[in-house]
């Protein structure tokens, strides 16, 4: 049995590297509210006298169904009765719309500011201009490329070289006994879970020589450019065993393509995709994808206590490691009806 039942299915925290103390730009002294007044004291939960915390979100994008699912959870979250002001932005994909959210949270003097950066670089200047702002900075779901680890309080998210190796080290043993060719769908150019799921499952499957990456594509993390791409890759390759998608969505997609041209998904051509979204988990649930490692994307609550944290000015770890688990068809079909998101 491949489903790691045993594992835990809310989000547990798993610290990683150096307890950092909140001095630097803990605080927001430039704010009206919240600030680093001390009133935020506790550490998760409620409003509880506090003064509202001001909080900017720049968020990716409506690419998939997990971000659909993260957005709400975001926004469940960070209410008004819990003590926030949300501010939220969708930056469609694109970083420049998120450099510039983030740009005008700090003219409008946020208290916090959190974000999930679409790619990895590109992000010195702008986070240099928070700091310069005693505004804390809080990445959830995406690790950025920076120099200087000060310039940002936390991160919190997957391990997603973890998720890419779960992943691998599936295709290697269930499907490698003979020699196969391996299609990947890739996520967003440049963006931390599109590199290191591909690292993750490049690492995997090296303990097998039968397993081969024959081609590897970005989708972007979406349905109609996972379809597309898959479209071209069952016409340009003579023989395709499995499909390793970077997220559901664009398995979905692919499995859409691969039953337009005549095959069965999950039969003729083996799946194995990451995410774990309703959607997804129907499709293992039907035997349609193969093996689902999940990415957990409720990351509202514990956002909630770090932001209200950081803005009291207490310790946070640097890094925030989210617990995943991983299904087969069996996993999946149990886990359905409890499913959130
Ligand atoms: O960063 C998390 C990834 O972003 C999810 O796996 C994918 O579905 C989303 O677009």
């Amino acid at each position: 049995m491949n489903w790691k039942s045993a594992r835990a299915r809310a989000i547990g925290l798993l610290t990683v590297g150096a307890v950092v103390a909140l001095a630097g730009c803990g605080g927001s002294s430039s704010s009206t509210s919240g600030g680093s007044s001390g009133a935020a004291a506790s550490s998760s939960g409620g409003g509880g006298g506090s003064k509202t915390i001001t909080i900017g979100f720049a968020q990716v994008g409506s690419e998939s169904g997990w971000r659909t699912a993260n957005t709400q959870s975001i926004k469940a979250a960070l209410t008004k009765e819990a003590g926030f002001d949300l501010k939220f932005a969708d930056a469609q994909q694109k970083p420049e719309n998120q450099i510039q959210a983030i740009r005008s949270f700090i003219a409008q003097k946020v208290d916090v500011i959190a974000f999930s950066p679409v790619v990895t670089t590109g992000w010195d200047s702008v986070l240099e201009e928070a700091k310069a702002a005693k505004i804390p900075v809080i990445l959830t779901d995406r690790a950025v490329d920076v120099a200087d680890k000060t310039l940002y309080k936390t991160f919190i998210g997957s391990d997603f070289v973890q998720e890419g190796k779960t992943a691998g080290e599936y295709v290697a043993k269930n499907f490698g006994s003979k020699p196969i060719n391996v299609v990947e769908l890739e996520g967003t150019t440049g963006s931390a879970p599109a590199i290191d799921r591909k690292k993750g499952f490049t690492e995997a499957i090296a303990s097998n020589p039968n397993v081969k990456v024959v081609a590897s594509q970005t989708g972007n993390f979406t349905r109609s450019e996972g379809k597309q791409v898959m479209e071209g890759l069952l016409q340009s390759q003579k023989q395709i065993d499995v499909l390793f998608a970077h997220n559901d969505d664009m398995a979905l997609g692919a499995i859409e393509a691969i039953e337009a041209a005549g095959k069965k998904p999950g039969t003729d051509i083996k799946i194995v995709s990451i995410d774990g979204v309703k959607d997804g988990m129907t499709a293992l649930s039907q035997g349609k994808i193969n093996y689902i490692v999940e990415c957990n994307p409720l990351l509202g609550p514990d956002l909630a206590g770090l932001a209200k944290k950081a803005v009291a000015g207490e310790a946070i770890d640097a890094r925030i490691v989210t617990h995943d688990d991983a299904f087969d068809q069996a996993g999946a079909t149990a886990a359905l009806p409890n499913r959130k998101y």
